[in-house]
């Protein structure tokens, strides 16, 4: 592609997009059921500092799109370089998405994974219209975070942080 090409495909866009290096995080809540729900995202962000407010964003597509644009509640579990295979399982459909998952309940009942390196426990904030996909703001409430290294995201592969 040449500089500032105005044409670009939607795989030239993703492309272009994985060249932002992002963590990875299981964002987790309860459906209106009490059935636990999870999924991995790396669209996530901080917002404000007062309140201290953070954002992620939902294919409009996924099976639990309508869970977690509905939910009150719900946590950002930052995955470890040890989760890899949090991630794998939170990224496909499955009958039980939570087999094998270490957690424990927060606030709401909320899933919280264990060992994820940080977990922000929030409460929805705001849902935003955003293309084909719900940007999704919540109020953290409560939070907890370690010093392990993060899962990196990188060009489509997971890798691991070094400092230079
Ligand atoms: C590293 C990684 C990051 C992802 N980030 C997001 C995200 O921010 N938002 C999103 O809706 N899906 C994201 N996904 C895709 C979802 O985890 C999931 O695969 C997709 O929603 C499939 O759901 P479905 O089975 O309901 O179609 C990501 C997947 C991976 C592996």
């Amino acid at each position: 592609m040449v500089a500032s090409d105005t044409r670009f495909t939607s795989r030239q866009f993703r492309d272009a997009l994985s060249s932002f290096v992002t963590g990875v995080t299981v964002v987790t809540c309860l459906d209106s059921q009490g059935k636990k729900a999870g999924i991995t995202v790396n669209s996530f962000n901080s917002v404000s500092m007062e309140p201290p407010l953070i954002l992620w964003s939902i294919n409009k597509s996924a099976h639990n799109a309508a869970v977690f644009a509905h939910a009150e509640r719900f946590a950002i579990n930052i995955l470890s370089d040890q989760q890899a295979h949090l991630s794998n399982q939170f990224a496909r459909p499955s009958a039980d998405e939570f087999a094998d998952v270490s957690f424990r309940s927060g606030l709401g009942k909320v899933p919280l994974l264990s060992d994820s390196i940080t977990c922000f426990q929030c409460r929805r904030w705001a849902v935003y219209n955003g293309g084909d996909h719900d940007i999704i703001v919540g109020q953290v409430e409560a939070l907890e975070t370690s010093f392990r290294s993060g899962l990196v995201f990188y060009r489509g592969g997971y890798a691991t942080v070094t400092s230079i």
